[in-house]
């Protein structure tokens, strides 16, 4: 898998004459090498030139934790704490001949500490941005990709639903958040990506921490989290009513919940992404609350919890079967609160699949 992965690499690496391309640990380097690394102040760099076999520039003490078989070869520049990296960066530079070159990076992975170093010790080299490119090789999931997206929306769904089980009034934010990611963890979580968990008038804001403030009667609560498995993220929104909510919350919690059904029922291959968002959108707006709907209706999902391709007017990208994506309109009014409702979907070869599956009916606590 990883072979074919790097190959389709290469191709892409051709097409844009680019001599060499310089990898940060994360998704991109993940998905083609299946290197599950982290960046931290000892730089690390994977080098795949267009000819001969990758270099790994890392810390020695990384360097011993590499799994015992690579599926490829790999030229391996480690180096201690005592040495520091500049002696590594200069003998991989020297041994793949990167001055003068077009090298392509990540633009939104790869820190200054990394690009001074490379531009330092390749002399001449042009640097350019090849984030676009990755992205267009990891947006159409294969099963494998898929089975693993399911594993972390079942985990996410079922800790969902054992966590919101037990939610009553006088219960902070704070702690329906951390129960949540215990569960997750325990139920087999390779991490927890992210947890919003916000009640009463804060719901008015799509993205806030948790707070210490405790749930109170009449309050809508909005829960929106995922887990990660094999690297893959499921991102899940469900908005609950704590007793009976104002009948204003019920209304936009209906309206919320069709546009969710028009932007899913709008995904299928051959339409453009802003389609989408338009049929939620539309929604939403005729029923008068389009102002209130102030973020794009999704995003790619995959091994980012945002990735392209983005749900939102502009983009004309062309959906096709394997990409995987959130439909998550929502309405924020202020002084009243707000309502989110969050599914992630893969487009099929005929329309699409909704992977979640938890219930979208209002459920009062
Ligand atoms: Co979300
Ligand atoms: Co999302």
């Amino acid at each position: 898998m990883f072979k074919t992965r790097l190959r389709r690499l290469i191709t892409l690496q051709s097409a844009q004459a680019l001599d060499c391309v310089a990898l940060m640990p994360g998704p991109n380097l993940r998905y083609l090498t299946g290197l599950a690394m982290h960046p931290s102040e000892r730089p690390t760099l994977a080098l795949f030139p267009l000819h001969g076999s990758p270099a790994l520039i890392l810390p020695l003490l990384e360097a011993q934790g590499l799994p015992e078989n690579l599926p490829f070869e790999v030229r391996l520049f480690p180096y201690t704490d005592e040495e520091g990296p500049q002696g590594a960066f200069e003998a991989a530079a020297a041994a793949l001949e990167l001055a003068g070159k077009r090298i392509g990076v990540e633009f939104l992975q790869m820190r200054v500490l990394e690009l001074r170093r490379l531009e330092q010790v390749a002399p001449g080299c042009h640097i350019l941005a090849f984030e676009a490119f990755l992205h267009e090789l990891r947006a159409r999931k294969d099963d494998s990709e898929l089975d693993q997206m399911r594993r972390a929306i079942r985990i996410t769904e079922d800790a969902l639903s054992a966590t919101i089980a037990q939610v009553h009034p006088g219960q902070t934010e704070e702690e329906i958040a951390t129960e949540l990611r215990v569960t997750m963890l325990r139920a087999g979580a390779e991490e927890v990506a992210f947890i919003i968990a916000v009640a009463g008038p804060r719901t008015a804001s799509p993205h806030v921490s948790p707070s210490s403030r405790p749930l109170e009667q009449g309050d809508v609560l909005i829960v929106d989290c995922g887990a990660v498995c094999g690297g893959y993220v499921a991102d899940i929104t469900r908005t609950f009513a704590v007793g009976e909510i104002p009948a204003k919350l019920e209304r936009v919690y209906a309206v919320v919940r069709a546009a969710n059904e028009a932007g899913r029922a709008a995904v299928r291959p051959g339409v453009a992404a802003q389609e989408v968002d338009r049929a939620a959108r539309r929604v939403i707006s005729e029923a008068g609350y389009g102002e209130y709907f102030i973020h794009r209706t999704g995003h790619g999902l995959g091994l980012e919890v945002h990735e392209p391709p983005y749900i939102v007017e502009g983009n004309d990208t062309i959906l096709q079967p394997g990409m995987t994506f959130t439909v998550e309109p929502g309405i924020y009014v202020p002084g009243l609160g707000g309502v989110r409702i969050e599914d992630d979907v893969v487009v099929t070869a005929t329309g699409a699949e909704t992977l979640t599956t938890y219930s979208r009916e209002l459920i009062h606590l």
